[in-house]
């Protein structure tokens, strides 16, 4: 840009830069752009770093959270939190399922405590039976007009509590137990209660009220199963599943004997 010679034109009471100030102010406004230019760059080079910085940062955040998940194949267990499992290796897996072969089903990796699943499985099993019997003894003593839809659901129940104990005292040999059936403990074992009734009302109250016990009491079965014996626990909330369901059938049957 070439040095004007007039003098540039100004607001009032500023006064008129004289022309041969002129190409400096020229050259320090070039001087001046390049500068924001050059700081621009360098502002754009500073956020790349930082960018690339946070990745590396947080690829290094991962590789620590990695290392401190602790290893547990050296256990034997499986471990569900990373995208590879560890799994045990097969030698590893027939040497041990060789070794305490008189143990059946219960294996070196079985993580609860044999016993006390054994007792409490063996406390389920009393319940189930007194179920039996009080269902049964309900069944045979039904009677008046609502009897026979009620018969019929005492006599199902009955059934399927006596399903409860079979595969509960299976899955109580399989543990190395022994299934608990002398008829002189039972009743003292049982969770729920063996209670007749006087008439039909009072038979579905009853069985209403062992119900819930069952209910509760199993599910504290299933928490303390939960992650130690998936098979007894998978046994025990399909039970617990069922008890509800008989739970809700009575309560609908006292509901609609109370309309009548
Ligand atoms: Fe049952
Ligand atoms: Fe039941």
């Amino acid at each position: 840009m070439q040095a004007s010679a007039e003098p540039l034109p100004t607001r009032a009471g500023v006064p008129p830069v004289p022309p041969a100030m002129s190409p400096d102010i020229d050259r320090l406004t070039r001087d001046f752009r390049q500068l924001i230019s050059d700081f621009e760059v360098l502002l754009k080079n500073a956020q790349t770093l930082s960018s690339e910085g946070a990745a590396v940062a947080r690829a290094e955040l991962t590789r620590k959270r990695e290392a401190a998940v602790p290893d547990s194949s050296s256990k034997g267990t499986r471990s569900s939190s990373h995208s590879s499992p560890h799994l045990t290796d097969v030698a590893t897996l027939r040497q041990r399922a060789r070794s305490h072969i008189e143990e059946g089903a219960v294996t070196p990796s079985y993580g609860a405590d044999r016993d006390t699943v054994v007792k409490m499985l063996n406390d389920a099993l009393a319940t189930e039976i007194v179920c039996v019997l009080r269902y049964k003894r309900h069944y045979f003593m039904a009677q008046g007009l609502s009897s026979d839809s009620v018969k019929e659901e005492f006599k199902q129940h009955a059934a399927e509590e006596q399903d409860h104990a079979d595969r509960i005292a299976e899955r109580i040999v399989q543990l190395g137990g022994e299934p608990d059936l002398n008829p002189a403990n039972l009743v003292a074992r049982a969770h729920s209660e063996y209670v007749e009734g006087t008439s039909l009302v009072d038979m579905i109250r009853e069985d209403l009220v062992a119900e819930r016990i069952a209910i509760e009491s199993y599910r504290e079965i299933v928490e303390y199963l939960d992650g130690k014996d998936p098979t007894s626990h998978r046994m025990m909330r399909d039970i617990l599943a069922v008890e509800e369901e008989h739970a809700e059938d009575l309560n609908s049957l006292l509901l609609g004997l109370k309309a009548n």
